[in-house]
């Protein structure tokens, strides 16, 4: 198992998982993730079957940082792991490097998430993300509403205890 910072040479990856991943939603085309890849406050990550050029993608994970950087806000932006290789701990291992990022800042993240979407809420809640509200018809064609969720910065979890 490989983990590694995405390249251009992964969107096409990236876009046949979303493709899997979220059909009624709007997945993201190939030319969607090169230029997230690009944009120089995002942080994309991939895990691969081993380290070899030819290794295929099973899941990835990006972020943005938001806002200056000496007190930044993160946001997740997507991540997602391959249908067959699901329930293997691969969310957790792109989820620890995300948060480990947002905790070097000493920052707040937030994100999105379909309100049916069990799975990923509970791997959400087990990094400590809580629940902020809803957002009515976030998702699109579908329709689908969005829970809005954040996790306090480390110094706020650590007074919090
Ligand atoms: C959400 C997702 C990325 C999790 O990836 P994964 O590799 O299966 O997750 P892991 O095996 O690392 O599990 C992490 C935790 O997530 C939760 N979880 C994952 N799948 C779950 C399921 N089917 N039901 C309930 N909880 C689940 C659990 O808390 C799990 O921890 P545990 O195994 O110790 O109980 C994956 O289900 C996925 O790609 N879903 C489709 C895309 C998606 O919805 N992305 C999120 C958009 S906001």
């Amino acid at each position: 198992m490989e983990l590694r910072e995405l390249r251009p040479g992964d969107a096409a990856r990236c876009a046949e998982l979303e493709k899997q991943l979220f059909p009624g939603d709007n997945p993201w085309s190939e030319n969607i993730f090169m230029v997230e890849f690009a944009h120089p406050h995002t942080f994309y990550l991939g895990v691969f079957e081993d380290e070899t050029e030819e290794a295929e993608m099973l899941g990835y994970a990006g972020m943005a940082m938001l806002g200056p950087r000496s007190d930044p806000e993160f946001e997740i932006h997507t991540i997602g792991v391959d249908p067959a290789q699901q329930r293997r701990g691969l969310g957790r291992l792109m989820m620890d490097n995300l948060m480990h990022v947002a905790d070097q800042f000493d920052a707040q993240v937030f994100l999105e998430v379909r309100t049916d979407n069990a799975a990923a809420i509970a791997m959400y809640e087990a990094y400590g993300f809580t629940n902020q509200g809803i957002r009515r018809n976030y998702y699109q064609p579908s329709g689908a509403d969005a829970f809005t969720m954040t996790r306090a910065s480390r110094s706020e979890r650590v007074n919090e205890q």
